[in-house]
């Protein structure tokens, strides 16, 4: 899950990451009132800052200094609904306003290539970053945190010496970096990035802007995460499905399919997509949905239930290989769970099932005799049939 800058802010702040004041407002009255609060602090002057989970929103005019609050109030009216790389902005956040001296890059991240965690660190910060680490890339140093040991002091000394600061600055640099790590560590985090990490005018180091990234597969360890999920952003469909502990993630086609094992369900959805550009409309897969090992009934019935209420949806493939779960386990739950939805099923549903016990699968199936259900014998068949039916 990425986070907003404002949800950064305050988890840098519990682990003691100097920041600034910040405020969030939806409406330019409520920025006003808190550019008042804010403002008083830095002789008046506040930042608003657009709130979207994207890069680059200071160049596309979503970062606005104000002098007082009447022009952060007018600079809320403008920031407010723009779009910025496709995301509307809702909220900006009322930054209390820094006398900037130098601007520092800084991130922490998963290196899945290298099994490892790597910090990136320069000297030269801001908004070109991405240009700097593309035509200068010896200016942002590179150096590989082990997990086990993390940012201690010695791996904080070894990366400000690498990004070249100069003496004087080194050890508060070294100590805001030491703390971040803290917050990589003791949240889960997969990245961490703070540009730019600033030293100010009084040669104080602050983090003006974080991004941060959790990682879901701890979720578990942090209860307290699920506060900082966008609701407003979720799709209802995908809220629904994580609701029910389903692997669901909505598309935007319209054949639906359930499959056990997110493997078979990602060859599915290009076996139907390859399928689809035979057929008018060129019908494409409306979903991801992995029912996992376990197709009982219910866990059937829960999928179905997601798919079905997707209104793209025009026709459903249930593509299954039994395992563990034999086929007419899986037969079972297919007719359990058509039985259960009752006069909710109205769209036609393609089966396919092989592996262990298929034979059985396949009679249970072909006995219960559903309108609505095809069986058929091949994964190539099941596409194209599932295709042809979302394009009528
Ligand atoms: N509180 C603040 N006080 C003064 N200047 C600020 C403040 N916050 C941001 N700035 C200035 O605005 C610039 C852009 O801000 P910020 O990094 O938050 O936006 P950005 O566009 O998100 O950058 P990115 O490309 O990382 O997404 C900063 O580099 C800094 O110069
Ligand atoms: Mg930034």
């Amino acid at each position: 899950m990425d986070l907003f800058e404002y949800q950064a802010r305050d988890v840098f702040e519990k682990h003691g990451v100097p920041v600034l004041a910040g405020a969030v407002a939806t409406t330019p009255e409520e920025a006003r009132a808190a550019a008042e609060t804010i403002g008083a602090k830095s002789g008046g002057v506040t930042v608003v800052k657009a709130q979207v989970k994207t890069g680059g929103r200071g160049k596309a005019g979503g970062v606005k200094v104000a002098k007082t609050a009447d022009e952060a109030q007018q600079h809320a009216e403008a920031i407010l609904g723009m779009d910025i790389k496709g995301h509307t902005v809702n909220t900006v956040m009322i930054a209390q306003g820094a006398r900037i001296a130098e601007e520092y890059y800084f991130s922490i991240l998963l290196d899945r290539a290298n099994r490892s965690y790597l910090a990136m660190c320069s000297k030269e910060g801001g908004m070109d970053i991405e240009q700097l680490a593309v035509e200068r890339p010896e200016a942002l140093a590179k150096i590989e945190v082990n997990p086990n040991v993390g940012i201690d002091d010695a791996k904080a000394k070894e990366i400000v010496d690498a990004a070249g600061f100069d003496e004087a600055d080194k050890a508060a640099i070294a100590d805001v970096l030491k703390k971040l790590w803290v917050v990589y560590r003791d949240e889960d985090a997969t990245l961490v990035e703070v540009n730019p990490l600033v030293k100010d005018e009084d040669g104080k180091i602050l983090a003006l802007d974080g991004k941060v990234t959790l990682d879901g597969n701890a979720e578990f360890r942090h209860p307290e995460h699920a506060a900082l999920e966008d609701k407003a952003a979720a799709d209802p469909l995908e809220a629904a499905a994580k609701e029910k502990g389903l692997n669901y993630v909505k598309l935007d086609g319209s054949v639906g399919i359930i499959g056990n094992g997110a493997g078979l369900v990602m060859s599915t959805l290009d076996v139907v997509a390859y399928a689809g550009e035979e057929f008018p409309g060129q019908p494409k897969p409306a979903n991801f949905l992995d029912i996992g090992g376990g197709a009982s009934a219910e866990v059937m019935a829960n999928g179905l239930h997601i798919i079905l209420g997707d209104e793209q949806v025009k026709s459903v493939f249930v593509n299954v290989f039994g395992g563990i779960t034999a086929c007419d386990a899986v037969a079972n739950g297919i007719v359990g769970a058509l039985n259960a939805l009752g006069t909710e099923a109205t769209k036609p549903l393609v089966v396919r099932l092989d592996g262990n016990n298929v034979e059985e699968g396949r009679r249970i199936l072909a006995e219960a005799n559903h309108p609505l259900v095809t069986i058929e014998e091949t994964m190539d068949g099941a596409a194209r049939k599932a295709a042809e039916l979302a394009s009528k």
